[in-house]
């Protein structure tokens, strides 16, 4: 199973960084087995990856793509596990996992999570990883109620954005919500009682047809004030398909997806390789995932 990241020829195949260059060949490869992952989303993970983003090529065919991003010093994320359909059942993405595993092993990172999809779960399951809830695929058409409404992000909210984050996920990604912010500006949205952030959801709308725009990271302190962003998201999305990625483990968030006309679709599991239980976070804040790739 060793193998290095050099240009290395194993048999037939050989092992690169995925560089942001790489970005349309690997949406290409993921709009093949049915993803609906953006440019723009393959640019930012690639980035966000830096070093721990892998492929494999047959000659000039990428065929393999695996992307390590990391979270501080204690977690790291795996996403953008994909094998081309002509070249599954060989080894490739286990040969990739190792390599990513390699990468995280040697900056000393104790904690990797990912979200599973049904056909990837065994491969991680033989790797070491355990089941820790499933995160539910909700979607459908954005359409409007009345209600109260949150009131769009400025730029003097992010700290406080980033820290309600910081204590819902259980880790700083400051660089990640700046970059969504300003990819997105008109779509991330703040809730406050007496001056305080309470809530936050920021949207991903990247306009592809057949692409549905992605609300999460969504995170508020109470229920209702969740339903507030929710609202506000969908009012400014009416019409266009919306997808939210749920934590099971949080059945307010289903509650309200489910009121506001959107429907379970999938769902995938979340998992987690590393000593003892799978680091804290705070599940009852957390609505919808900032994405399935990353965390
Ligand atoms: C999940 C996925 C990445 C697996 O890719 P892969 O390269 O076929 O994976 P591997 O070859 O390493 O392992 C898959 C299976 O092939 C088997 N296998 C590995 N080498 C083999 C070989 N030489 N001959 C026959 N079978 C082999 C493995 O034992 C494994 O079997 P299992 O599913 O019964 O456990 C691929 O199916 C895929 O891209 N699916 C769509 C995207 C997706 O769901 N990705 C996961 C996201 S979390």
């Amino acid at each position: 199973m060793a193998i290095t990241w050099e240009d290395k020829p194993l048999p037939e195949v050989v092992l690169r960084r995925l560089w942001l260059a790489d970005a349309p060949r690997a949406h290409a490869l993921s709009r093949l087995v049915g993803w609906s992952l953006t440019l723009a989303s393959w640019e930012r993970m690639i980035l966000w990856g830096g070093r721990g983003c892998f492929a494999l090529y047959r000659g000039d065919a990428l065929v393999a793509t695996a992307i390590a991003t990391v979270y501080g010093r204690e977690r790291a994320w795996i996403g953008g596990v994909i094998t081309h359909p002509d070249h599954r059942r060989q080894g490739l993405a286990t040969r990739l996992m190792a390599v990513a595993l390699d990468y995280l092993r040697q900056r000393a990172i104790p904690h990797v999570l990912l979200d599973a999809s049904e056909q990837g779960r065994p491969m991680y399951e033989a790797l070491g990883f355990r089941p820790i809830y499933n995160i539910e695929v909700w979607a459908g058409r954005a359409s409007s109620y009345l209600g109260p409404r949150a009131r769009p992000l400025r730029r003097g909210d992010l700290d406080a954005v980033v820290a309600l984050d910081a204590e819902t996920f259980g880790v700083a990604r400051g660089r990640i919500l700046r970059r969504l912010v300003q990819d997105y500006p008109h779509l991330a949205w703040v809730d406050e009682e007496d001056g305080q952030i309470t809530g936050f959801l920021l949207a991903q709308d990247d306009r592809q047809d057949g692409t549905p725009a992605h609300l999460g990271p969504w995170m508020h302190r109470s229920p209702w004030g969740a339903e507030k962003l929710l609202r506000t998201a969908l009012s400014v999305l009416i019409g266009r398909e919306v997808r939210v990625d749920i934590p099971d483990r949080n059945p307010h968030a289903s509650a309200l997806a489910y009121a506001h006309n959107l429907r379970r679709r999938r769902a995938c599991t979340r998992m987690h390789l590393g000593p003892g239980d799978p680091p804290p976070e705070l599940i009852a804040q957390h609505y919808g995932v900032a994405a399935l790739a990353t965390g």
